[in-house]
């Protein structure tokens, strides 16, 4: 195992060498077992369920965690909306590694991957507030965000019932999305 992963022109450790849990970016091998680890929680109400066909299409958005038996262990996407904004979604940690800081250093990753793309604000709708501050995310306004953010609602079968909470992370203020003032 090499000690590194690279992500474009970022290299990063990667996750607790020690436990033997390699951090990767996925591959089509690995869609069931993501499927599964999303609909895990998904059942308890805490992500929404990701269908296969999602998955297939946007599994270069995808991060994996794999242990030393091939278990992928926890996932994590960073899904580009539009020039300033990118979602950090399909974040799961296998229920038997949770408080490992198995999610923290995927959400990193996802987070490197952002700045080394150049854009300006990453953001997340959560169940999992406290989770996302401790990585320095606040919690922000529907208001506050741009409109491509909600992109996905209208074909969520929660669109009615939104439990879930904006959080976002600014990685550069001058350019990230800034809502515009009325005025003439
Ligand atoms: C939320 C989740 C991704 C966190 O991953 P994790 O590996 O268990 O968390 P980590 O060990 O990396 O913890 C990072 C920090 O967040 C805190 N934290 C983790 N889960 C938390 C939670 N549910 N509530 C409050 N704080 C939490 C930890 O205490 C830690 O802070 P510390 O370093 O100051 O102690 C994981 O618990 C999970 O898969 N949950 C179910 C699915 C889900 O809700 N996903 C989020 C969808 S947006």
């Amino acid at each position: 195992m090499s000690d590194l992963i690279e992500l474009g022109t970022t290299l990063l450790p990667k996750v607790r060498r020690e436990a033997n849990v390699e951090l990767r970016k996925a591959r089509i091998k690995d869609v069931e077992q993501i499927y599964q680890l999303i609909k895990y929680w998904a059942e308890r109400g805490l992500m929404l369920v990701r269908s296969h066909n999602h998955l297939y299409e946007n599994l270069r958005d995808f991060f994996v965690l794999e242990d030393e038996d091939g278990h992928i262990v926890g996932s994590g996407a960073l899904h580009i909306l539009w020039h300033d904004i990118a979602e950090v979604r399909g974040l799961a940690i296998h229920p038997e590694r949770q408080g490992q800081g198995l999610g923290r250093w995927i959400a990193l990753a996802a987070e490197r991957e952002a700045k080394d793309l150049g854009i300006p604000q990453i953001f997340a709708w959560t169940l999992q507030v406290r989770f996302f501050t401790s990585l320095g995310y606040h919690v922000t306004t529907r208001e506050a965000l741009p409109p491509k953010v909600y992109a996905e609602c209208s074909a969520c079968p929660f669109y009615d019932n939104c439990r879930e909470i904006g959080v976002t992370k600014i990685l550069s203020p001058e350019e990230a999305y800034k809502r515009p003032t009325a005025g003439f």
